[in-house]
């Protein structure tokens, strides 16, 4: 536990975020969240408060992003306890705005990265990354944080913002955080609220499959198809684990490989259904 006595200021407008944003001692650290914070959004707001002088949070649900509108109704809300938990972490201000305050009335830009956003979650929920790039283009250039912290769990993103910040010639500096678990392997995530007994049981094989891969791979294995039917033969034993993808990518471009070669970097990456609730991982190697 951090220090409690931290007042966490809330602003839900673009002026009042301004104004707050005038007084803050610098450098600042963004923590960008949907909310529904968990150990994995804590330990991105522990890193940025140990790297700055103000850190603040981000909580807003961003509708542009979910592909499924049945997805983003029965995302996971509870603001009271959010903020209790950015008070905890010592976060200072927190930006809480409504959809109308990040998308005023006539707002007709999307932010649209190209080669990196289009395999993976980009190929799965199509539109998916621009509404990403075009929520956390606006907040970088609302906070003009000097750093902004993202989760490693979410791999593909942190590439996508890395390209979208560098195209817009964004000056935030976007740092990678380490995916937080379970004791049994399951990565954090909000999503795993929805999964019923039997699935958060099944859950784990998520971590298997990568593990198993990333065991092959230390092994002396580089075929990217043996890597993928590795994790497909894990997935498997499963059965209610239904793979949407397996992948064994370049670790720069995500584009899939045949083989790994020596001294390069591959992203072992995989979505799975589990009843209603897709559940996303991956394990970087090299
Ligand atoms: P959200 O899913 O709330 O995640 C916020 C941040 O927490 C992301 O950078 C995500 O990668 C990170 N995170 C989630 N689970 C994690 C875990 N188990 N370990 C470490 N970090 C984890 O990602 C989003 O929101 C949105 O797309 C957002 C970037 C806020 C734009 O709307």
């Amino acid at each position: 536990m951090t220090d409690a006595r931290i007042e966490t200021q809330v602003v839900r407008t673009r002026a009042d975020l301004r104004a707050a944003l005038a007084a803050a001692p610098r450098p600042l650290g963004l923590v960008p969240t949907m909310g529904w914070l968990h150990d994995g959004h804590r330990s991105l707001m522990r890193r940025a408060r140990a790297d700055s002088a103000t850190t603040i949070a981000t909580i807003f649900v961003n509708p542009r992003q979910f592909n499924e509108a049945a997805d983003y109704q029965r995302y996971p809300r509870n603001e009271a306890r959010d903020l209790a938990i950015c008070t905890e972490e010592g976060i200072g201000l927190v930006f809480a705005p409504s959809a109308e305050e990040v998308y005023p009335p006539g707002f007709d830009t999307v932010v649209s990265v190209g080669a990196v956003a289009r395999p993976l979650e980009g190929a799965a929920r199509p539109g998916h990354f621009d509404g990403v790039a075009t929520v956390v283009a606006i907040l970088f250039e609302l906070i003009g944080a000097e750093r902004a912290y993202f989760g490693q769990k979410d791999a593909q993103q942190v590439m996508v913002i890395r390209q979208m910040a560098r195209d817009l010639a964004i000056p935030t500096e976007v740092i990678a955080c380490p995916t937080v678990r379970e004791p049994d392997g399951l990565a954090l995530s909000s999503r795993n609220v929805h999964l019923a007994p039997d699935e958060r049981a099944a859950a784990p094989v998520l971590r298997r499959a990568l593990l198993a891969a990333r065991a092959g791979w230390e092994a002396g294995e580089r075929s990217g198809d043996a890597l993928r039917a590795t994790m497909r033969d894990v997935l498997a034993t499963e059965s209610l684990a239904i793979p949407a993808y397996v992948s064994v990518a370049d670790g720069r471009t995500l584009a899939e490989l045949d083989r790994i070669e020596n001294g390069g970097s591959a992203l072992l990456s995989l979505a799975v259904r589990l009843g209603s609730t897709r559940l996303i991982d991956n394990e970087p190697i090299g």
